[in-house]
């Protein structure tokens, strides 16, 4: 039985086109997705930029000064009678007696820290 020789350039004539239209759409896809994890990470670098003051404190401040503040391990920040200044200093440095320094180096984020524990009662 003789079959047409030209059945298999046709049939993969057809897989590459095939092939084509697949891998476009893929492309596609592949862009939309693209296009998605480009706008998560702008949010993501606009939620870093807007510094929440209260945010970082649960993150960083409440195992050793309390859950809202009022002290721990490390002595109460709400109702400090620190100043803005000293507030900023010690944030900044740390202390000998325990309080790490470097928590927050960014000028204005310590500025915003010490505002923060100023506006605790
Ligand atoms: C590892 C535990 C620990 C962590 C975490 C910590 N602190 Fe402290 N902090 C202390 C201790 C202990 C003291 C007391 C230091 C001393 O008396 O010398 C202190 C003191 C302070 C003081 C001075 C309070 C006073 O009345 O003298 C401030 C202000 C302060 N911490 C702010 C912060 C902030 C803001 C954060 C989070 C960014 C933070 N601390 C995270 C342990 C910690």
């Amino acid at each position: 039985m003789s079959r047409n020789p030209i059945v298999p350039f046709i049939l993969i004539f057809a897989l590459g086109i095939g092939l084509i239209f697949f891998m476009s759409l893929y492309g596609l896809e592949q862009k939309e997705e693209i296009a998605k994890d480009a706008n998560g990470e702008t949010e993501e670098v606009e939620d870093v930029a807007e510094f929440d003051p209260a945010e970082v404190a649960q993150g960083k401040c409440v195992s050793c000064h309390g859950g809202n503040l009022e002290g721990g391990g490390g002595p109460a920040l709400a109702g400090t009678d620190l100043s803005h200044d000293e507030l900023v200093e010690i944030i900044k440095n740390g202390t000998d007696g325990g309080m790490p320094g470097g928590l927050i180096t960014n000028p204005t984020e310590l500025d915003e820290m010490a505002d923060y524990i100023l506006s605790l009662e």
